[in-house]
């Protein structure tokens, strides 16, 4: 872009880089830079000097990608991650950062690191192998010139995709597991992440699948219509919110002789998570109105109320349709369903087994269909809307509340025989009736 005065500015949403005055022939230089070019073309067009001021600015700032090729083949490239490029660290030995990962893309490799300032892709995969020895030995590889296995070498480590033991001699470094830091690298938005094209709501499956649908499609069967509040009631005699989140507490123990009540559970249900209305967006995803907010209004999260101690429900697992307010049992063995339990309830401080374990799932698709990159934060954060509405809930109707943060997918998969990529539990949370000390107002 030139603005008014000549000067040249780069801009790819959210960056903009400021370049100044340009020649002319930096201009006409910077131009054809959008296709493949030699460096020896580059320097033929411009003047050398100039052509590497120019390149040396383009590089800080992170707008070049450089393939080395071998004849017209290419062999690996490095493409800026990071504005600029991170100062290299002592030379100590250097092995792989062990936050560095390497997949394949296609009939290419790409190895990447969420704390690296570049990405390296390799077009050889016989490439991979000195990658995975770190280039500590450039050996000849047939057909592959050492040069380019000892350039191969240097681009790793500017890109910073090697590191020293002093790696993990910090907690800010040692803290971070490698798929944490890959899953928090990833799901931001990042100088590489263009909103809307790659990260964000892009709609990237539309047109290449269909958008799985507002209502869950698989537990359609039999249902048991669950009791609704009088919500004018409730709006003249909860208390009040202040006293609520005042209240609010994490309680992990019940009365089992008076047990939470099915009107209880469905007063619940409706207050947290039933459908107040629906419709769908400009691109023709069914949404949603519900007592929570979620992004996009998609609304992927599904209740699975499992049911140990309720009054007026047999023990089991539900699937919760908040369409339409009811409960669908469904069959899963005991060994499965004791699996579910324990697994959150292990979780939990104290001695005693949640009377309702509410296991929410979410069905990515619903997400994933629309937004890229962030799909799985989102999820995750609604997790964490829900259990609040939940607390606040529970607080209100005077029930014990405990969210809890562990759970296990595969149980959930293995009681509920869905399908762990299309439907997989992201969140448990306990419920049940106050302990007689409690509601008396002695514990
Ligand atoms: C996301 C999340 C996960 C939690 N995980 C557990 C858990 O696994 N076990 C447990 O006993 N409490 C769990 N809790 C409850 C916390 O221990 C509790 O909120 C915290 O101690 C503060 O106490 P309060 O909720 O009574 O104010 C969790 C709370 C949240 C929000």
């Amino acid at each position: 872009m030139r603005t008014a005065s000549g000067e040249v500015a780069l801009a790819a949403w959210p960056h903009l880089q400021e370049m100044g005055r340009l020649t002319a022939e930096q201009r006409s230089l910077l131009q054809v830079l959008s296709t493949d070019r030699s460096a020896e073309e580059l320097t033929e067009r411009c003047p050398r000097d100039q052509a590497e001021t120019l390149l040396a600015m383009l590089s800080s700032g992170g707008w070049l990608i450089t393939t080395v090729v071998c004849g017209d083949r290419p062999l690996f490239s490095s493409r800026p991650l990071v504005p600029h490029r991170k100062p290299l660290p002592p030379a100590e030995p250097r092995r792989l950062s062990r936050f560095v990962s390497v997949r394949r893309d296609g009939d290419e490799f790409v190895v990447e690191s969420p704390a690296a300032g570049a990405e390296v892709r390799l077009y050889d995969s016989r490439l991979a192998e000195p990658v995975l020895t770190a280039c500590a030995a450039h050996r000849e590889l047939p057909d592959v010139p050492s040069e380019a296995v000892r350039l191969l070498a240097g681009e790793l480590a500017d890109a910073g995709l090697l590191a020293t033991a002093a790696e993990t001699h910090s907690l800010s470094r040692a803290q971070w597991s490698p798929h944490e830091l890959a899953f928090h690298h990833g799901s931001r938005l990042r100088g590489d992440h263009r909103m809307g094209q790659d990260f964000g709501g892009s709609y990237w499956a539309k047109g290449r699948f269909d958008a799985p649908p507002g209502k869950h499609p698989r537990w359609m069967e039999a249902a048991i219509e669950l009791p609704r509040p009088d919500l004018d009631r409730l709006r003249v005699q909860d208390p009040a919110l202040a006293e609520v989140m005042e209240a609010r507490q994490s309680l992990r123990s019940y009365d089992e002789d008076t047990p939470l009540t099915v009107e209880e559970l469905g007063e619940f249900l409706f207050r947290t998570a039933r459908v107040r209305a629906t419709g769908s967006d400009t691109e023709g995803l069914d949404i949603s109105g519900r007592p929570y907010p979620a992004g996009g209004a998609a609304y992927e999260l599904e209740v699975y109320p499992l049911v140990r101690n309720v009054r007026g429900l047999d023990a089991g697992l539900y699937h919760y349709a908040p369409h339409g307010h009811r409960l669908h049992l469904i069959p899963a063995s005991a060994t499965a369903l004791r699996w579910l339990m324990k697994a959150s309830a292990a979780g939990m401080t104290g001695e005693a087994t949640p009377q309702v374990l509410l296991v929410i799932a979410t069905r990515f698709g619903r997400l994933a269909w629309k937004y890229q990159a962030m799909g799985y934060a989102l999820t995750l954060k609604h997790v964490g809307v829900l259990f609040q509405s939940m607390y606040l809930a529970a607080t209100a109707m005077g029930l014990a509340p405990c969210a809890l943060g562990v759970g296990d997918s595969n149980a959930f998969a293995e009681a509920t025989g869905l399908d762990y990529f299309e439907e997989t539990s992201v969140g448990e949370f306990a419920l049940g009736s106050l302990p007689v000390a409690r509601r008396e107002g002695t514990g």
